[in-house]
């Protein structure tokens, strides 16, 4: 098949969580499997120039409207057996913000959706599906099924994958006449939301089919609680969403040969997980002590993630219990301020690093026993399964994707791969860190059992890749039927 990608991430060239690890290596997944996949992604201003990736001969125009044609650049570049094409336009992607805090947000987006429609149709070349990334590609399958449904575009089906409900793509309507696409799309029907448009929306009504990236999270969203406003909309749409877990880059994510640790390790000889461990505790100026539990965190600092629970019962935890915490992340300035403090106060056994940074969370990963996951909602969650692939146990909130990949630990079995908790409250979030106390202390070769048990799980993409291709056919005969 011929797949088009859109998608605002593509890592190691842009990423601002898990979307970006995500497209990137099902695209590289399914172009091993045979596909001519292309990924169409902004050129960040952040993106550094590579002599591997050569511009498109002539300018591309974006037919935004009739009066409307702006040019862009297209660049190529081959992406393992795919193809990313990076788009350039620096009046809006010239900076080095993915998403910030621009009120042209919606502008943006709609241009790039049209720029990926637009430049396959220049390119001549007409993808069998089109497969769109959260709210910035939400336009794409709305374009599909106006502007291009009477032309060889519209004979693609479309796929739109929700990484994460919460996030919507909400503006201003005047967005929709800049698209250049017809007014009755304003209705509640369509694309309208509390006076404006929401570009989520549009994904969720016009494509084809719809995946999210874990079973569990696709039933939650069809729920008020875990529907962000939108659950009526997927429970009429039941029938085409698909939860499909993410899989991993296990060439990037491998213990026995990741370059960024001081020592390898995998299930069978564990001793560089010891070294690593050591080596994080130095570097971080905790006290090297190989025998105290040591957790992580890798996370944005939101409140999907939960971790202001953490910070509320961790002076107490670090005063009554004997553990060592490293938190790497970035996000709400009032978190960051409040886990700064916490190292302040617990020095040599809690390390607070504010930042992004790729190669200290493999350290971490590596270095930790657990792997702290609070998370009131996780569509998919990777740092999970990063932390499993390490030997290091997760400590999660049994929602989406964490309850979908982490197996729990009862006492005395042996069995599980981590600590899972119902209730995202104290309460909830102690005992998980309690009962991973109980598991590293009072129960050690458990413990050695559950990381061997965890390193094990296969979370590669092959079922998963399989899975997008079955819903990649289901899709274009539905098209095929619509739009003989
Ligand atoms: P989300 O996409 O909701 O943030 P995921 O678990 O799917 O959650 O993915 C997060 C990704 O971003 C992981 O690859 C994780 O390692 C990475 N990440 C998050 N924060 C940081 C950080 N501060 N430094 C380095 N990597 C980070
Ligand atoms: C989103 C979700 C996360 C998921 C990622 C990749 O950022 O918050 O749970 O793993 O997308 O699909």
């Amino acid at each position: 098949m011929k797949i088009l990608m859109i998608s605002p991430e593509l890592t190691p060239y842009s990423k601002a969580g898990g979307l970006g690890d995500m497209v990137a290596s099902l695209t590289l997944a399914l172009a091993e499997r045979g596909h001519e996949v292309r990924v169409f992604t902004p050129l960040y201003g952040s993106i550094k120039p590579s002599p591997a990736r050569t511009p498109h001969p002539t300018p591309v125009q974006v037919n935004l409207s009739l009066s409307d044609r702006p040019e862009c650049r297209v660049w190529r570049e081959s992406f393992g057996k795919a193809t990313a094409l990076f788009l350039e336009y620096n009046d809006y992607f010239g900076g080095s913000e993915i998403y910030g805090d621009r009120t042209d947000n919606g502008r943006r987006f709609a241009f790039f959706s049209r720029a990926a429609l637009d430049f396959c149709e220049q390119d001549k070349w007409i993808p069998d599906i089109v497969h769109g990334h959260d709210w910035t590609a939400g336009l794409a399958p709305v374009y599909l099924n106006t502007r291009d449904y009477d032309r060889p575009l519209g004979r693609a089906a479309s796929v739109f994958t929700i990484h994460n409900l919460l996030h919507q793509g909400l503006f201003d309507k005047s967005v929709l006449a800049y698209a250049g696409l017809p007014g009755w799309l304003d209705s509640p029907g369509h694309l309208e939301a509390l006076g404006g448009v929401n570009l989520m929306k549009g994904g969720l009504w016009h494509s084809t089919k719809i995946t999210t990236v874990s079973p569990t999270y696709a039933k939650e969203i069809r729920t008020e609680e875990f529907g962000c406003g939108l659950a009526d909309l997927l429970r009429h749409r039941a029938a085409d969403l698909v939860g499909i877990l993410n899989g991993v880059d296990t060439a990037d994510w491998n213990p026995a040969g990741d370059p960024h640790l001081p020592a390898r390790f995998s299930a069978t000889d564990l001793k560089g997980k010891a070294v690593c461990k050591a080596e994080l505790q130095k570097e971080l100026g905790l006290a090297v002590e190989p025998d105290t539990a040591l957790f992580g965190i890798v996370s944005r600092l939101w409140d999907q993630k939960g971790l202001d629970l953490f910070a509320d019962i961790a002076d107490d935890l670090m005063r009554n219990a004997r553990l060592q915490v490293v938190l790497l992340g970035s996000g709400d300035k009032a978190l960051e301020g409040r886990f700064l403090d916490l190292a302040a106060r617990h020095p040599g056994r809690f390390h607070t690093h504010i930042g992004f940074n790729n190669a200290l969370s493999h350290r971490i990963e590596a270095a930790c026993d657990f792997f702290l996951m609070p998370s009131r909602f996780e569509p998919c969650g990777l740092n999970q399964m990063y932390s499993m692939l390490y030997g290091t146990l997760p400590i999660v909130r049994a929602t989406g994707g964490l309850a979908d990949t982490v197996e729990p630990w009862y006492a005395g079995r042996g069995t599980g791969t981590g600590i899972v908790f119902k209730t995202p409250n104290h309460a909830g979030l102690r005992w998980g860190v309690e009962e991973a106390l109980r598991l590293y202390y009072d129960a050690p070769s458990e413990f050695k059992k559950l990381r061997v048990n965890a390193m094990k799980r296969d979370f590669g993409w092959g079922e998963s890749a399989r899975r997008y291709e079955e819903v990649y056919r289901w899709a274009l005969d539905i098209r095929r039927l619509a739009r003989p």
